[in-house]
């Protein structure tokens, strides 16, 4: 455990205890949080997974889950995207959540409990070592948390080792423009805040690629600061993987997250947003 993830287990470990005691996590301010997901999304789920929505994005719009599929979303926190990719794949599917922080664990339990979903499992662990077999997931999910990692090229390692050949990764997170060096990420917003930990965009894409995933897309979806955006991320698993090579890609996002997490920022509640 780094000093990073610390801080952001603290820092999240209070918010997920804050909805177990009824209160709202977040500020609903259209950038993050349960307001990015469809009234009719939110009408099927718990009010406590609806309130603990941290995310920045939908990545269940995104990812197009079929019946029968296995999914694993990394950074689960109050389950939102599990429950809703529960509901996707159906009873033939089983949808995953990894986090590291137990009170979201324990948060992410209750509301699967609630939804009655039986086809979920909550995991402990860091997302830079993902507990599950090589190539048992058909798709990879994640709401605003890579840009939380602490080792994100070892994330990247860790989601092309747990695909499937042929699977794919519906992931939404924030993105900074390639212009801003990590001195300007951590001066509009702290790291606990999913702002300072940002990846760029070509390092976001150069550190997908340099694990050998293919068919990488960024969109952006809004803007959350200056030169800083929500993004939605796809990429698919080669059928024949070659996941060597393109170790500078790797080097290139190492170099870029030590410098933005030794210059971490302000305090904020949650996900870039004010408590509420
Ligand atoms: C911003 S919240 C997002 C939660 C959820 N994806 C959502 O959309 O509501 C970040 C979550 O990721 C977890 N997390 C952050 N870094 C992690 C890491 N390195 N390994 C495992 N979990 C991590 C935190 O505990 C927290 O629950």
């Amino acid at each position: 455990m780094t000093e990073i993830h610390e801080a952001v287990r603290l820092h999240y470990a209070q918010a997920a205890l804050g909805v177990l005691n009824g209160e709202s996590c977040c500020s609903d301010d259209g950038q993050y949080g349960s307001e990015l997901y469809s009234a009719l999304e939110r009408e099927g789920l718990p009010d406590a997974a609806v309130m603990a929505s941290l995310g920045c994005g939908n990545p269940i719009a995104v990812a197009e889950l079929h019946e029968g599929e296995r999914v694993l979303d990394l950074g689960s926190g109050g389950g939102i995207d599990v429950l809703l990719s529960a509901k996707r794949v159906g009873p033939t599917g089983r949808a995953f959540g990894l986090d590291m922080t137990d009170e979201m664990l324990a948060l992410a339990q209750r509301n699967a409990a609630e939804a009655g979903a039986t086809n979920v499992e909550f995991l402990k662990g860091h997302i830079e070592a993902i507990p599950l077999p090589a190539a048992s997931i058909d798709v990879v999910i994640s709401n605003c948390v890579v840009n939380l990692a602490a080792d994100k090229p070892a994330v990247f390692r860790e989601i092309a080792r747990v695909l499937r050949p042929g699977g794919r990764i519906g992931i939404t997170d924030i993105v900074a423009d390639d212009s801003l060096t990590a001195q300007q990420r951590a001066e509009r917003g702290s790291y606990t805040g999913c702002v300072a930990g940002a990846l760029t965009f070509s390092e976001f894409r150069t550190g997908l690629e340099a694990i050998g995933l293919a068919d990488v897309s960024l969109t952006v979806s809004h803007q959350v600061a200056d030169g800083m955006y929500s993004a939605i991320v796809k990429a698919t698993k080669p059928v024949a993987a070659a996941a060597e090579g393109a170790v500078e890609g790797a080097a290139a996002v190492e170099g870029a997250v030590a410098a933005s997490a030794r210059s971490a920022a302000q305090p904020s509640c949650c996900c870039g947003g004010s408590c509420g």
